[in-house]
C-alpha cells in the first residue's frame, strides 16, 4: 500500500548530473521536496549554491527552500574539484542559458534540515547527491532529531575502483570522515548508491536528443552534458553522460526500484592514495549498522524511466524562461 508522496530533503552540488537528479526530483510525484541544500563538492559552494537555485527557477519550484550548506570537509581541503566534468560554473559552462536564481534561505543547511525534520509528519528521506558534510553536521549537531529521519539515499563509494586521483570515488573522497560517519550510523537506516551500479548509467547522445525535444527547459537541462559528454569521451573512449545522482533519487522516489546487497562499510580516513577508499566488512560479527549498497538493477527501465520523468519538465505551468539571468 503507497503511503502517499515522501517527505525529502536533498542535499547536492550541482553539478551536471546533480541538475539531472534534482530535476527528476521535482518532476516526480513520490517526492515531496521540503529542502534543498548546496554544498561543496564538485565546485565551490559559491558555485554550487546559486546552481541549486538556477535549477528551482528551471523546474518553476521557488517553493522549494533552498539553503547554503559545508563550504569545505570536515577536517581535512578538499584536495579536488571536477571542473573538467562540470565546468567552473558547475553546470557545463552552460549557467547563463538558466533563469536567474531565486532567493536564497536565510537558514544554513543545517538549520533548514532540522527545522524540516522537526516540522514532518512522516519519517523524511535524506537524499546526498555530494560529499556527506552537510549530513554528518545534521546527525552530530540534532541527535533528537535523528528519528525523524525515515532513510538516508546516497551517491557515492565503490566497491571496485575510484573516479578521483586517489582510490576513493568522488563524494567520498571529497570528506572521508563525513562520509565514515553517515555510512556506520547505527540508527539511521542508510542505501548507498556506488559507481559500480551508476557507472552502468550511461546515455548517450540519443537519450538526450529525445530530452532536448522535449522542450525549452529540457534542452537547457540536456545541454549542461555537452562538456561532461567531451571530457568522457577523451578519458573512456564514448560519448555518454553518467547519471551517477539520478540513481539515487529514483531509488528514494520508488524504494526497491535499485536491488541491494547490505554490507558494513568502513572508509579509509588516512592521508595516503587510500583515502577515501571505501572497505566492506563483509563478517557477520562485523561491528556498526550494515548499510544497503545497490549494486544492480534493470538499467535500460531506469534509464528509461529518468527520461520519462525528466520530459514533463516542460509541461511546468509558469516557469521561468531559460535564459533570463
Ligand atoms: O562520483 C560521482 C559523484 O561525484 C556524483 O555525485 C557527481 O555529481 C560528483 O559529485
Ligand atoms: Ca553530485
Amino acid at each position: 500500500m503507497t503511503s502517499g508522496p515522501i517527505p525529502m530533503i536533498i542535499d547536492t552540488d550541482p553539478g551536471v548530473d546533480d541538475a539531472f537528479a534534482l530535476v527528476l526530483a521535482l518532476r516526480s510525484p513520490e517526492c515531496d521536496v521540503r529542502a534543498v541544500t548546496a554544498t561543496f563538492g564538485n565546485v565551490g559552494r559559491e558555485q554550487t549554491f546559486p546552481n541549486l537555485r538556477r535549477i528551482l527557477a528551471l523546474a518553476d519550484r521557488a517553493d522549494v527552500p533552498a539553503a547554503a550548506g559545508a563550504v569545505r570537509p570536515l577536517v581535512h581541503p578538499q584536495a579536488e574539484t571536477a571542473p573538467d566534468w562540470h565546468g567552473v560554473d558547475g553546470l557545463g559552462l552552460r549557467a547563463d542559458a538558466f533563469p536567474a536564481p531565486g532567493p536564497g534561505d536565510a537558514r544554513s543547511a543545517v538549520e533548514l534540515m532540522a527545522d524540516v525534520l522537526t516540522s514532518a509528519e512522516a519519517p523524511v528521506t535524506i537524499v546526498c547527491l555530494g560529499p556527506m558534510t552537510d549530513a554528518a553536521l545534521l546527525l552530530g549537531s540534532h541527535p533528537a532529531l535523528i528519528p525523524r529521519i525515515g532513510r538516508i539515499v546516497a551517491m557515492g563509494g565503490s566497491l571496485g575502483s575510484g573516479n578521483t586521483r586517489g582510490a576513493g570515488e568522488f563524494n567520498i573522497y571529497a570528506d572521508p570522515e563525513a562520509a565514515h560517519r553517515v555510512l556506520t550510523q547505527a540508527d539511521v537506516p542508510v542505501t548507498l548508491v556506488p559507481l559500480d551500479l551508476t557507472m552502468r548509467c550511461a546515455v548517450e547522445g540519443t537519450w538526450l536528443d529525445e530530452l532536448t525535444a522535449a522542450g525549452p527547459r529540457c534542452a537547457t537541462l540536456a545541454g549542461t552534458a555537452a562538456l561532461y559528454r567531451s571530457t568522457f569521451l577523451g578519458r573512456y573512449g564514448r560519448d555518454a553522460l553518467v547519471l551517477h545522482d539520478t540513481l539515487a533519487v529514483l531509488e528514494a522516489a520508488v524504494p526497491g526500484t535499485l536491488r541491494t546487497t547490505a554490507f558494513r562499510l568502513g572508509v579509509a580516513c588516512t592521508m595516503g592514495p587510500e583515502r577515501g577508499l571505501m572497505v566492506p566488512d563483509r563478517r557477520p560479527e562485523a561491528p556498526g549498522a550494515p548499510v544497503e549498497v545497490a549494486l544492480d538493477a534493470d538499467v535500460d527501465a531506469v534509464l528509461t524511466e529518468i527520461l520519462r520523468r525528466l520530459t514533463t519538465l516542460d509541461r511546468v505551468a509558469h516557469a521561468a524562461q531559460p535564459g533570463h539571468r
